[in-house]
């Protein structure tokens, strides 16, 4: 039988692969947007450092010296991961994130997809793709992508498993059997897979089951009780496919983005630490709006891994802040052991 040995988690934001000194790149993106989803409102940029005024002296949390500070913790938190995943040497990774319009469009937008062809292709930065992004995201496209494309092997046999479970379940799951395709050949894996194979796995090509939740689009955004639910179906279908394998389960993204809310996120990590459901469930649907709806991919994580005895254990929590209206990344970084 199967056997869960591990889970982790793990922010993925450009920040991460971003030195210091040029998250003004992304600070001058944030004072241009006029949308800043914070708590139950939308915000425009001075808005939004109006509204959080005598929250904190976020001019001070975003100067060179604390980002300098907050960067080398999350580097070392991300090693520590790293380092750990390869003494751990899973046989399969089921990686659990969410699709930012790379694979799903506005044509179709599945809640849940879990991926089941016999592989995965991470495709290398597409350089006419990269001219269209803002240079704060430019900068970080190679921490999600290589510079060769990289193919990963999908246990397929899991995958059609978890697919079946979700239906014995009640989960009118998308199954993906194919990768998606356009005029230029394959799309690559999307971000929240294709960082946690860059920067946790070194692109070893360990065997994955991709999950790919819509956390972030209107109008179909799976509850976080139904994303916790869902978790608990994949990991009965884990726990009872019969093949003898040590299987990691990866929560990839959040939390709070790119607003940092540090209390949101305080109170998610204690939650999942004292598998507190109640808690978790008690968060409005509102409070999980743009990348903070990344948190929904650990809430998954979690649900797969109730029915263990993997208890959760916070490695670091780093408000990584960019701008005078604390906006940034609330980054994360936690083990199931
Ligand atoms: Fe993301």
């Amino acid at each position: 039988m199967a056997k869960i040995v591990y889970g982790f988690g793990s922010s993925h934001g450009p920040l991460l692969s971003t030195p210091p000194e040029k998250w003004d790149l992304r600070a001058a993106d944030d004072r241009l947007s006029l949308r800043h989803p914070y708590r139950s409102k939308i915000y425009t940029f001075p808005e939004l450092v109006e509204a959080r005024r005598g929250e904190k002296d976020f001019v001070q949390d975003s100067s060179l010296e604390v980002r300098q500070e907050r960067h080398a913790r999350n580097q070392k938190a991300l090693d520590r991961l790293a380092a750990k995943l390869e003494q751990v040497n899973p046989d399969i990774v089921v990686v659990v994130g969410d699709d930012q319009h790379e694979w799903f469009f506005d044509d179709v937008q599945p809640s849940f997809t879990v991926y089941c062809g016999k592989d995965v292709v991470n495709t290398k930065i597409d350089q006419e793709r990269m001219k269209t992004k803002s240079p704060g995201i430019a900068l970080a496209m190679s921490a999600s992508q290589p510079p060769e494309d990289q193919t990963y092997p999908v246990p397929q046999s899991l995958a059609e498993w978890i697919i079946e479970q979700a239906i014995l379940d009640e989960f009118d799951v998308a199954a993906s059997m194919k990768q998606r395709a356009n005029e230029k050949g394959v799309i690559g894996i999307g971000h929240a897979v294709g960082f946690i194979y860059r920067r946790i796995l070194k692109d070893k090509p360990v065997p994955v089951v991709p999950i790919l939740l819509n956390t972030y689009f209107p109008p179909n955004q799976p509850t976080a009780k139904r994303c916790y639910e869902f978790g608990q179906s994949i990991g009965r279908a884990i726990a009872s496919w019969g093949e003898d394998k040590r299987v990691a389960i990866c929560a990839s993204g959040g939390i709070s983005h790119f607003v940092i809310d540090e209390d949101f996120d305080r109170r998610m990590l204690t939650a999942m630490q004292n598998r507190d459901t109640a808690a978790i469930f008690a968060e409005p649907h509102s409070m999980f709006r743009s990348g903070t709806s990344e948190t929904k991919n650990w809430i998954t994580v979690a649900g797969i891994l109730a029915a263990t005895d993997l208890r959760m254990n916070l490695i670091d929590y780093v408000p990584a802040c960019r701008s005078e209206g604390g906006t940034g990344c609330g980054m994360a970084f936690a083990s199931w052991e």
